[in-house]
This record gives structure tokens, sequence and C-alpha cells, in this order.
């Protein structure tokens, strides 16, 4: 049929953004982003004033949400309501909630709905999260779960947002610790994903490997 199905999953700063991007457009694929998809409710969220202890508000709100999502690896962008997001969701307003809203079941199964139509419109993708190869794409061609140490993907993220190195480094703490702990779809490897240490391991380095990968399982 052509498609071509590749789960990156795995936590903040552990390269999956960059290389998932890269390998899109080395294979020609689509790319989707679904943390993205998360952020973008969560502003909405905020916005919408309801309290964020509140599942079924916060799933109201989710429900309600027009969201717009591109799968150009190129240039994607994101709307929520028609409004373009793309930079207020990298904020640390939206980055210190998002874990609180995608740990409401429903906006999972939204969003999972979601991410599933994206992909099979899309025919060949990459896409990247959290519970990919395990929840969303459980029969993607290829599943990896890349990890870095804590102290490199602090350093990464504080790299990329020119924020503190300590303060980067708690936040991706607690934020580890809510994604992994949570209820309904906890981060975690599939049992079939290749895990992959990119700790002392460039972004090229990382993307050959994975087409490698991809051209073993033909
Ligand atoms: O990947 P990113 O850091 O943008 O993801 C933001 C947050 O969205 C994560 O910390 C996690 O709470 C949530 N997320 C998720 N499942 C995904 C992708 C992201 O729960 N597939």
């Amino acid at each position: 049929t052509g498609g071509c199905v590749v789960a990156v999953d795995g936590p903040s700063g552990s390269g999956k953004s960059t290389v998932s991007r890269r390998l899109a457009i080395a294979l020609g694929a689509r790319y989707l982003d679904t943390g993205a998809m998360y952020r973008a409710v969560t502003w909405a969220v905020l916005r919408s004033g309801v309290d964020l202890a509140d599942p079924s508000a916060v799933a109201k709100v989710a429900g309600e949400t027009e969201l717009g999502i591109g799968t150009d690896p190129e240039g994607y962008g994101v709307t929520a309501d028609g409004v373009p997001v793309e930079v207020e969701i990298r904020g640390s307003e939206v980055t210190g909630a998002v874990s609180a809203v995608a740990a409401v079941p429903a906006v999972r199964s939204l969003l999972v709905t979601r991410q599933r139509d994206l992909a099979a419109a899309a025919g060949r993708i990459v896409i990247e999260g959290r519970d990919i190869g395990a929840v969303v794409a459980p029969n993607a061609d290829l599943k990896v779960f890349l990890t870095a140490s804590a102290a490199a993907r602090a350093a990464r993220r504080s790299a990329e947002n020119a924020t503190d190195v300590g303060h980067t480094a708690t936040d991706l703490a607690r934020r580890d610790r809510l994604d992994s702990t949570r209820k309904a779809d906890p981060m975690v490897p599939a049992l079939d994903a290749v895990v992959l240490d990119t700790t002392e391991l460039g972004i090229d380095e990382v993307v050959v490997r994975l087409r490698e990968m991809l051209a073993e399982r033909g």
C-alpha cells in the first residue's frame, strides 16, 4: 500500500523532534508532532480559564477546540480555533500545564483518534510523542524510543530555549515523572521498540541509524 509509519517516542530533550523531522524529510514522508497537539489544547484550556484540576471541564474545552495541525516536516503549523499558536505553545505557561491536560483520558482519546486519522491520510509518516508505538500506531513499521541522560537532555533543552540549565533540569524531571506515572497511557517504550540512547550521539548519527533499521526491515 506504500504506507510506512515510524513511531518515535521518548522524553523531552531526547532529540526526538529534530530527529523525527530530519528523518521525515529524508524519507519524503509526512511528520506529526503529537506533543504540539497536547500543547495547543493546553493553550486553549488556559485561555478558557477552566480549572486544570477539573478533568471534565478540561475535556469539554478540548472537545470544543478546533485544532489545525500541519504534517509538512519543513514547516508544519499549529492553530487552535484559527489562532496560530506555534510560539505560545512553547512558552513556560503551556509547558507547565501540559502534563496535567495530557493526563485526562478523554483528552487523550480525542487526540489519539485525530492522530490515527492524520496518519492514515498521510500514508508515509514519522510520528513523534510519548505513546505512539504503544497506543497510537501499534502496527508501525519501526518503533524507536529515544533516551539520553538527564544532564544531556537538560543541556539540550536549555540551549534550545535559552533558559537556565538548573531550572530546565527541574522542569524536565517534573514532566517526566508526571508523564511516566499517569494512569492513562503513561510514557513507556512499546515492547517491540528499539531503545536508543542518544547521550553520545549526534542528530545525524541517530538519523543514519534509524534509516539503517528501516532498510533492514525492508
Ligand atoms: O513532546 P513535547 O514536550 O512537546 O510534549 C509535551 C507534553 O505533551 C508531554 O510532556 C506530555 O505530557 C504530552 N504528550 C503526551 N503524549 C504524546 C505527546 C505529548 O502525553 N504522544
